[in-house]
């Protein structure tokens, strides 16, 4: 997929669970690695940056195995790697490289680190500058202070302070701590001028605690690493959810209404990225904190306002807030970031020119960036991403403005999060919820409205039907709830195409039979059951939108829809249209004890303690006895195009 289409959008509501910490996930990847004894990691995130680390921790010989979903173990090996010559290619991935470096060249072996060409154009020279105060042996195989690099073994020396630079990438201090407890003795390392983003510094000394060694530090500008301290294990370790990914998302509940809330991270998080959702709070949104979440809501007066602010503590959600200016109330400056330069692309150049293809007025200075928000954005503009995650999930805040926009590579995004487009389609993709009861025609007109508009559809009551035949297959009793709630959590179903398969068997025709449709009516009635089903058929909704026919589709499933239809008939006329639908396909029936079937299945239907079949207050009643399908199916377009007018 070369480019990725976001159509216009109004509203992001709705709740995502994201990806694990890039900055933890590396980070507790590396000490696990040096620590001794095995480390269960949780929560890792799987992306390139972490593939990168876990592919070259492998190689330099130590033992990682996968231990479940999103979970690693790995069997520390106390000290300096095994694996004493290695040429290793790291890609774009910096929260590799960089500690890899330190810990490389305290490890007495040879080595040569080499990335991708961005990664050449990264400056490396102050944290080589401070290994080679302690001795180490790191030589320039391009350009001075630059990447490729190769390492040899080296004495080393750790008597006087190490002096670094805290004013290019606070990396450089990361990997001197993470790397000087190799030596075994005391260490001193001394900041000689401001040091950045000082958040990602607690993270790496927590997470150094978390293992066993203890930072002590003065201000910002010294640190010390007392004598005989060593890695070890903690055991079990979780990784947060990434902060810089939630940015996006509590900005879209900013600008889209909200309420979106993001699972994983909350109050106690370690990542100073949190505090985009105090900055936000500042401009005016509604945030709520949990222990474990972060909610955001649009503010009360509808509009973000215009800010001017030191933006060093966060400087990758800091790129969020660049865009989300578009959607202030005046004119935005963005100070102090003048690290986003040698980030992936040289993020300023790059924010400026996409900013302007949306028609804000953007100035740049050496290290910030102001934001004129147009009257209205620029429909269709293409966006650029310059092989840098943060430029493609940013811009797609934008299209929040209704105006349709074009995202170039969205693959980008694999960097740090690999299903971002899914995530955010799942709180802003337009849903159009068709309910109704059995018959109705539905089914048929949900197909054919999903068809015209390009969108997704999701037929629920297939799920049920599906649910209802796993039991029959199975040995399971369709009483036990817990039993049923199993199969329906664990449905072995696939589709191709228009066909569908069950356990490898094409159940296409066989989940239509009367018997089945009698079965999903009573697993439906089952709380468990509907629970079971309910993320399965939200995960459906993605971009460009979503046609969802079934029974509780507008009042449960997709409360915020932004279209809803109750789609009805009488039971004569539906009996009438089963009847000549089952002749069609060579089934048997009879009219009279279909109308009886459909009829107690209604009764059934409506009664049912959990998401009981009837007209939501919001939903549009649609009567189509008398309507031809190509009539239902005009009718509902013709709602859609009033409702999301923007189509
Ligand atoms: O729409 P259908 O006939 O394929 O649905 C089969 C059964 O599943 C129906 O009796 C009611 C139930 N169902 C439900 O309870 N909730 C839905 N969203 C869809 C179907």
């Amino acid at each position: 997929m070369d480019t990725f289409d976001i159509p216009p959008l109004q509203r992001a509501a709705g709740t995502v669970r994201l990806p694990g910490s890039k900055s933890i996930s590396n980070r507790m990847l590396l000490l696990a690695a040096l620590a001794e004894g095995v480390t269960e990691i949780h929560g890792l995130l799987d992306s390139d940056d972490t593939r990168v680390m876990l592919a070259t921790l492998m190689s330099l010989g130590v033992r990682v195995d996968p231990c479940g979903e999103a979970a690693w173990r790995v069997c520390g090996v106390g000290g300096p790697f095994p694996v004493k010559q290695d040429e290793l290619f790291l890609g774009n991935a910096g929260t590799a490289f960089r500690p890899l470096t330190a810990v490389l060249a305290m490890g007495g072996g040879y080595y040569k680190l080499s990335g991708v060409p961005r990664m050449h154009e990264r400056p490396i020279g102050d944290l080589v500058d401070g290994l080679r105060q302690i001795g180490a042996d790191v030589r320039y195989l391009g350009k001075e202070g630059f990447p490729p690099l190769g390492i040899r073994p080296a004495v080393l020396s750790l008597n006087a302070p190490i002096r670094v630079r805290g004013d290019v990438s606070s990396q450089f201090l990361t990997s001197l701590l993470m790397a000087l407890p190799l030596a075994g003795r005391q260490a001193v390392i001394e900041v000689t001028t401001e040091l950045i983003s000082k958040p990602y510094i607690e993270i790496t000394l927590k997470l150094m605690a978390r293992f066993g060694v203890e930072v002590e530090r003065e201000g910002w500008w010294r640190f010390r690493i007392a004598e005989g301290q060593r890695y070890r294990s903690p055991g079990v370790a979780r990784v947060e959810s990434d902060a810089s990914s939630a940015s996006y998302f509590l900005a879209a509940g900013a600008i889209g209404g909200g309420p979106v809330r993001v699972e994983g991270v909350g109050r106690s998080s370690i990542q100073g990225d949190v505090k985009f959702a105090e900055v936000l709070a500042a401009l005016g949104a509604q945030i709520t904190w949990g222990e474990n979440f972060i909610e955001a809501r649009a503010p009360a007066s509808g509009k973000l306002r215009a800010f001017d602010l030191d933006l060093n503590h966060i400087p990758d959600a800091a790129m969020t807030l660049a865009v989300a200016a578009l959607f202030a109330d005046g004119p935005c400056i963005l100070r102090n970031i003048g690290s986003w330069r040698v980030k992936e692309t040289d993020r300023i150049t790059a924010m400026a020119t996409e900013l302007r293809k949306l028609g804000a007025i953007v100035e740049t200075g050496v290290n910030w960036m102001g934001v004129l928000p147009p009257s209205a954005l620029t429909a269709n503009a293409v966006i650029s991403t310059y092989d840098d995650h943060r430029m493609a999930m940013c811009f797609s805040l934008a299209a929040l403005a209704g105006v349709p926009v074009r995202i170039n590579d969205p693959q980008c995004v694999a960097k740090t999060f690999p299903d971002y487009f899914a995530c955010f389609g799942r709180i802003t993709a337009p849903v159009i919820a068709i309910d109704g009861p059995s018959a109705s025609g539905k089914g048929t007109v949900a197909r054919q409205v999903a068809q015209a508009l390009g969108y997704r559809l999701l037929d629920s009551g297939m799920l049920y039907r599906l649910t209802a035949l796993a039991a029959l297959r199975s040995d399971v009793t369709p009483d036990g709830e817990a039993a049923m709630a199993q199969v329906a959590a664990s449905l072995p179903a696939e589709f191709v195409g228009e066909r569908i398969r069950l356990d490898g068997d094409d159940v296409t025709d066989a989940i239509r039979a009367e018997v089945v449709g009698v079965g999903a009516s009573r697993v439906a009635a089952m709380p468990v059951v509907r629970a079971a089903l309910l993320e399965r058929q939200r995960a459906y909704r993605q971009l460009p939108g979503l046609v969802a026919d079934g029974r509780d589709m507008g009042s449960c499933v997709f409360p915020d829809a932004q279209v809803k239809v109750f789609l009805t008939a009488s039971a004569e006329i539906r009996a009438e249209r089963r009847y000549k639908q089952l002749i069609e396909k060579g089934m048997p029936a009879n009219m009279h004890t279909l109308l009886q079937d459909l009829r107690e299945r209604d009764a059934r239907d409506a009664a049912r303690a959990v998401a009981p079949l009837r007209q939501c207050a919001d939903a549009e009643l649609l009567d189509t006895s008398a309507m031809s399908i190509d009539q239902a199916v005009a009718a509902v377009i013709d709602l859609v195009r009033r409702k999301l007018p923007l189509q």
